[in-house]
């Protein structure tokens, strides 16, 4: 291993930049709430990985959805364990991501130099909830279909845009078909990549500012 890592090095010489981002002393001052951030990054990881997992079998169509999160639990060898562990994850990076943002608040590191990774954060926060929303209707099952229904309702008593809003959400009248289709293509393509291009810029600007002091 450590022959493959030099013979790696000697050819694209990366050790020496690798270790200037590893090599960060950490301040005096963290403490268990500094980690908050990035036990949510962690989820974050798990989620993919599972959810990678479970999209190898998942059918994103009406009359196959409900039967493909049955034969998951049911026939696939550890199905019923990675379900979980995505179902249970998803609410744990919900708790994990409200108590990085408490933390933030609490030590005010909302202020400025670091107002722009709030706005960032913010985006970040809306995208875990975007993530649990979506992923909500993907079992196609009684709750699901009845949660999404009543969701995608409030989004019309937005003023002015809500009934064209509740339409673009459901692609239709109701929820039916395209619904499932947009749902999953959010869950699974659209907001990984934007939390992902956002993780990066969130932890450049981390690493650029340092960490806020306590008050
Ligand atoms: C997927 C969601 C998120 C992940 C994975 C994440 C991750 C992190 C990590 C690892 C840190 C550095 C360690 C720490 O301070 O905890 C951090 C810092 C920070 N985060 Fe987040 N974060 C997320 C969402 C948010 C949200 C929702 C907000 C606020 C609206 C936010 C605002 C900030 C700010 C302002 C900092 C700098 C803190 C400082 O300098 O003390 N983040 N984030």
């Amino acid at each position: 291993m450590v022959g493959l890592y030099r013979a790696l090095d000697e050819r694209f010489g990366f050790h020496e930049g690798l270790m200037k981002v590893l090599k960060k002393p950490v301040p005096k001052f963290i403490n268990l709430t500094h980690c908050f951030g990035g036990i949510t990054f962690l989820l974050f990881g798990v989620q993919v990985i599972s959810g990678i997992l479970l999209a190898i079998y998942y059918k994103a169509t009406p009359d196959k959805a409900y039967e493909s999160v049955q034969y998951i639990v049911n026939e696939v060898p550890m199905g019923w364990l990675i379900r979980q562990v995505h179902a249970w994850g998803a609410n744990l990076m919900i708790i994990a991501v409200m108590l990085h943002t408490f933390r933030i608040l609490w030590h005010r590191a909302y202020r400025p130099p670091r107002e722009f990774n709030w706005v960032v954060g913010s985006f970040l926060l809306f995208a875990t909830m975007a993530f649990g929303f979506s992923g909500y209707l993907l079992p196609w099952d009684q709750l699901s279909y009845w949660a999404t229904t009543v969701g995608t309702e409030m989004a019309s008593s937005v003023p002015v845009i809500g009934p064209h809003l509740l339409t673009f959400m459901r692609g239709g009248a109701t929820v039916d078909a395209p619904t499932l289709t947009r749902f999953y293509a959010l869950h699974v393509l659209v907001l990984p990549v934007t939390t992902m291009a956002l993780l990066g810029l969130h932890f450049l600007m981390v690493r650029r500012l340092g960490v806020a002091k306590p008050l």
